[in-house]
């Protein structure tokens, strides 16, 4: 497997990292829980030890299916999650990175989790209100206790990261990046180098349209968050077709599939760390793990690069 350094500690992470969205078992249609356990577990045998999740995914319910699924091999991996998106008992979330919150939301997860330490602890949004510096500040506290090892920010603004390193350095920045969705990372890496904080993506398959299996008559079931997202709607998700298109000649040329390509080029855009890919079943984490151990040529990641779609362009 191909490993990086995770921000500075000394620790090698996969670059191809397990995502526990998808197994939270809630927004993504049909997840079976044996399949979610298995995938998990085939992901580890083929080397992945960089796995995510956050409290809210699934309502706590992914990391306690994380945790099950690993077993005692629980602490043998890195386990990144993430606080700062509440819920209400009816499901309905909001944003709160309060230190309050967060002492409150961190023993939450150690419990579900199974675990004394986190060993990478995200602020997973901003709230619009909480002065990062006053919640990273609480971290800090939190490190010290031995209740979290390393410290990331997901889904903050360049300028907020700045301001968040001015209490403490940050191992890892996580951010929403793909061959279809772009803007949010140009910002963040040239920044993850400078500061030595690994840089992972989020959304790295567009919530699974990059492996090519949907098209214009795809219908999602009635909780599937992707019946809301852009990227299955109106003219994105046209413009996103297309990009597909390319991104399956480049995998046919290649002997690979979409999803194997879609992740690669996100593995071999400078300054990226690691990709983290959602997964259902064991044949989804099999293909997706081999994305790492080879590299796309200049030639096929410039082509890649060039059919930005428009509406990207537009909004740049
Ligand atoms: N920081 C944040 O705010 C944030 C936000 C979102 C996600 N994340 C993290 O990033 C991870 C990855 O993002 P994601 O899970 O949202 O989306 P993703 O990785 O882009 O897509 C995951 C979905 O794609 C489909 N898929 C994956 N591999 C496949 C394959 N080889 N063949 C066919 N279908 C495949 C599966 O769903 P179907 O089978 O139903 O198509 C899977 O659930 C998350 O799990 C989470 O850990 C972080």
């Amino acid at each position: 497997m191909e490993t990086i350094e995770l921000g500075g500690t000394g620790q090698l992470v996969s670059r191809v990292a397990m995502g526990g969205s998808p197994i939270g078992g809630h927004g993504w249609g049909d997840v079976d829980d044996a399949e979610a356990v298995a995938a998990v577990r085939r992901a580890f045998d083929l080397g992945v030890n960089f796995f995510d999740t956050a409290d809210v995914y699934g309502f706590g319910y992914s990391e306690q299916v994380l945790s099950r699924a690993l077993g005692r091999r629980r602490r043998e991996v890195v386990i990144a999650t993430k606080f700062g998106v509440r819920w209400s008992d009816n499901a309905k979330p909001w944003k709160d990175i309060s230190p309050g919150y967060l002492r409150k939301a961190l023993d939450a997860s150690l419990r579900r989790l199974r675990i004394d330490c986190i060993p990478l602890y995200y602020v997973h949004w901003p709230d619009g209100k909480t002065p990062i510096v006053d919640t990273m500040a609480e971290l800090v506290r939190c490190r010290q206790q031995g209740k979290i090892r390393w410290i990331g920010l997901s889904n903050f603004s360049a300028e907020q990261v700045r301001e968040a390193t001015s209490v403490t350095p940050l191992q890892a920045l996580q951010v929403q990046f793909s061959l279809a969705d772009r803007l949010k990372a140009a910002e963040l890496l040239p920044l993850a180098r400078e500061l030595g904080a690994t840089l992972v993506t989020w959304g790295s398959l567009a919530e699974g349209l990059l492996t090519g299996k949907y098209d214009a008559r795809s219908t999602f079931a009635g909780d599937d968050r992707r019946r809301r997202y852009d990227n299955f709607r109106g003219e994105k998700f046209a413009e996103n077709l297309r990009l597909v298109e390319g991104l399956r000649r480049v995998a046919r040329a290649l002997g690979r599939t979409p999803a194997q390509v879609a992740l690669r080029w996100l593995l071999d855009t400078p300054d990226v760390g690691c990709a983290l890919f959602g997964a259902k079943r064991p044949a989804q984490v099999e293909e997706n793990v081999q994305a790492a151990g080879w590299r796309l040529s200049a030639a096929e990641y410039q082509a890649l690069k060039m059919q930005e779609t428009p509406i990207e362009r537009k909004s740049a």
